[in-house]
Order: C-alpha cells, then structure tokens, then sequence
C-alpha cells in the first residue's frame, strides 16, 4: 500500500463530495483552517481510545448520540445543552443498571455534512443541488442557498469550536455533578412515566451520595461525581476539511483528526479502495463505520484489515443498523465473521437508521417499537454469539420534538406536524430517549445475573 498522508485521500475515488464552482475560494477556505487551532487535543483522543478498549472487552458502554443533522446558527447554545442533559440522564440509567462505566460521546459540535442519495433535487420543475449539511450549503430551495459555499467551512469550525466550549464548561463547570441529577429532566419530561421512574432514580443517587458525604468523602476526594469526560463525533463526509484539520503530534510522531475525538463512516462511504476510507486509515483517532443489512461479512473483514491492520483495541467501532426486521438474519454471521478474525471491534447498535418510514402524510419517521425491537435482537444475537453488545449510537434531542412515533407519550401520525424540526432524520424527543435508555438499562442488567 502507498504511504499515508493527509492529502492522500486525493488520489483515490471519493463519493458524496460536493462540487465546489470555485476551487480556489475552497482551498483558500482550507488553508485558514490549516492555521486554525485544533479543536481536540491528542491526549483526548487517546484517552478515549482506551476507554473504547474497555468497551470491547465488556467492561464498559459506548453511549453515542445526538442529531442527525446540526443547525450552524447555533440559537444560544441550547440545542447543544438539551442534547448534553438528556445523554447525562441516560448515562445515569445506564451506569446504574449496568454497573459500569458509560463512554459518552455526542453527535455534536461538528455534526454538519450529510450524504445524500441524490447530486440534485427537482421541484416544480426546477433542478438545483441537494442540501448536503449546513457546513455545505442551506436547505433552503434557492439557487443561492443551494451553492456550495467554502466560506460555510470556517463557519462550521466557529460553530463547533464554540459548542465544544460551552460542553466543556457544562461537563466540567458543575452541570455534569452528579449532585445535580434533579436538574437534567426538563420540564415536559418530569411528568411523563420515565420522567417519574427517573425521579426515583436520582432520589435513590442522592441517598447514596448522602451516605457517601456522612462518611467522609468530600469534595475533593469525590471529585469523579462533579464532572465527566464528555467526547465529539461526526461523520467523516467533508474530506477538505478534515484534512485542513489533521494535526501531526511531533512528541508520538503520528497524525490525528482534531475536528473531534471520533469520525465514523456512512454506509455510502465505506469502500475499503475509495477516498474516504484512506484517509481514516491514515489517523490515529478511534473510528467508526457504519454496517447496513447488505453488507458482506468479507467486505467488513477488509475494511477491518484496512482500518486495523495491527488490531489496536479500541480503534474501530463497528456500528451496525440492519432494521428490525433483517438483524435476526444479518446480524449473526457477521458477529461470527468478525469475532472468528480475532478483531477486537465494539459493536454499537444504531436502531435508527434501518428502520426510517414515510408516514400517512408524507413525512420521514420511525416507529419507537421498532427502534426496541432491534435493540433488543442486537442484545440477543451478541448474547447467542458470545460477543460483547458494546453501544448504542441514537439520533436524539432533549427537546420536546415529535418527530418519532409512538413511545410513552404515544405520537401518531397526526402528531409529527407539530414539533419536527429536524433537518434530516427524524430523532427521539427526551422523553423516547430516556424511555430507551431503561430498556437498554434492563438488558445490561439482566446480563449481569
Ligand atoms: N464521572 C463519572 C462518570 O462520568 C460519574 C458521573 C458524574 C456521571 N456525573 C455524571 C455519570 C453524569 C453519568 C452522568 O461516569
Ligand atoms: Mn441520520
């Protein structure tokens, strides 16, 4: 194989790229944010390379989500905040079900290009290019709108440098202490079902952390419960730019991605030969891929090889998202595939994207009984196959959006219109999300006995 560089991706084939009218304005756009700090730090990145290392071996959950889509105007930080505070209510559920450390990682602060299935989209007769993510274009029908813009490059790391920092200061500030856990339900949630069960939840953290103050453990010794590691990810679509953003660390010599802790493939995106599996190949960072139903069990093992060539633990996620209905048939061979390899991958459930339908109006859902359903034939095939279900990979909002069916609020068809302001995919509303989060909760419970 030819030697790796962070251009080298440009000699390959690449998918879902945009056309850029003005090459030049895009390199311009790229070599100021060449100059531009990185946004992650090596150290991180290696820290959550060990953390997925834990993960793989059973010791550990991968907890993953966000929109699918970010908005670029980031409207006062609180998208970012309710996606913070409805993940740390999961991670609560799921740490105390599971008795074991969860990873926390957001679809967040750089979640912005978006493969499509078409270049174009016609409408009334008039064709112009689909809306690839705001870090592209805008989804508005216009011919300006629709332009690829290079300049949408810098604002996309403005945006991403700006929600990293308030994540931080949330995660680090006294947001994230467990102290707090009343204060993540948001208002619509405390009175739903799981609202009430996580109320009970917390009541009983709290009398914990009581005990914990009567005997002694103060602030300074108990310091784990004031904050949390709290990492970033997006789909590794935009290629200029992440190569704008890849940094060599002189003092351990390799290269990392520094526009987030992990970038992971689509389905789309994913040929071992083709442009960007070469550039993910080339950086140090923990990866991810999404698998599909018609994905081979050879051609997953080749992109394993390419990857992973020194089957580093913690270095791939493989995120499957088979459907409901086809995981009980394609997930089996492909744990078996895998785990006869000897590869040390975390398998994370994405129960999303296999199950998207188009409602009685039209409009792009997904069914919260179908979403479980597919949890749970995930936990069950891995349980079969004695591999470890490592993680879940969700597109949520703390918000209170209806933009899914069904769950304990029960949204039905007529519902969607009121609150869907998703840009792309449909996500879970808080009250859905904490809903799952019990039930993967129960599941890990259950495997401890
Ligand atoms: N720091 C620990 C952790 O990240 C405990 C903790 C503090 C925590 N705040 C939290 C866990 C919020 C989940 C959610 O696991
Ligand atoms: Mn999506």
């Amino acid at each position: 194989m030819l030697p790796w560089y962070p251009a080298s991706w440009r000699e390959k084939p690449a998918r879902q790229l945009p056309a850029y009218p003005d090459p030049a304005a895009l390199a311009d756009a790229c070599q100021q944010l060449g100059a531009f700090p990185p946004l992650v730090a090596e150290s991180e990145v290696a820290a959550l390379r060990a953390d997925l290392a834990e993960v793989a071996a059973g010791r550990a959950f991968l907890l993953q989500g966000g929109d699918c889509a970010e908005d670029l105007d980031a409207q006062g930080g609180t998208p970012a905040r309710e996606t913070l505070r409805v993940l740390l209510q999961m991670a609560v559920v799921l740490t105390y079900g599971a008795a074991r450390p969860v990873v926390k990682v957001g679809r967040i602060a750089g979640q912005y290009a978006k493969p499509r299935s078409a270049d174009t989209e016609t409408r009334d007769g008039v064709t112009l290019p689909s809306y690839r993510g705001d870090i592209v274009n805008g989804a508005e029908f216009s011919a300006a709108a629709r332009m690829p813009d290079p300049q949408r490059l810098l604002r996309a790391y403005s945006a991403s440098a700006a929600t990293l920092n308030l994540l931080r200061a949330l995660t680090q500030g006294g947001f994230a202490d467990l102290h707090q856990l009343h204060r993540w339900t948001s208002d619509f949630v405390r009175a739903s079902p799981q609202g009430q069960r996580y109320a009970q939840l917390a009541d009983r953290i709290g009398e914990a952390l009581a005990f914990m103050a009567a005997c002694g453990f103060t602030q300074d010794s108990a310091a784990p419960l004031r904050a949390v590691r709290f990492y970033t990810s997006h789909e590794a679509l935009l290629l200029p730019y992440e190569e704008a953003l890849t940094r060599r660390d002189d003092a351990v010599g390799d290269w990392h991605a520094t526009s987030a802790h992990l970038l992971w493939l689509g389905e789309r995106t994913r040929q071992p030969d083709a442009a960007h599996v070469e550039y993910l190949r080339g950086i140090a960072n923990p990866v991810g891929v999404k698998i599909g139903p018609g994905a081979p069990p050879d051609d997953v093992l080749a992109l394993l090889e390419r990857l992973n060539p020194a089957r580093a633990p913690g270095r791939v996620v493989l995120i499957t998202r088979m459907g409901a209905g086809r995981l009980p048939e394609r997930l089996p061979p492909l744990l078996e595939a895998v785990r006869h390899s000897g590869h040390p991958v975390v398998w994370s459930c994405d129960p999303m994207h296999g199950n998207t339908v188009t409602s009685s109006h039209g409009v792009k859902t997904r069914d919260f009984g179908r979403i479980v359903q597919e949890v749970r034939g995930f936990f069950a095939a891995h349980a079969a196959c004695g591999t470890v279900a490592g993680g879940l990979h969700v597109e949520l909002t703390g918000l209170d959006v209806t933009e899914c069916r069904g769950g304990g609020q029960n949204l039905g068809d007529d519902d969607l219109a009121r609150r869907y302001t998703s840009a792309c995919d449909p996500r879970l509303n808080g009250s859905q999300s904490l809903e799952l989060a019990f039930l993967v909760a129960d599941l890990l419970k259950a495997q401890r006995g």
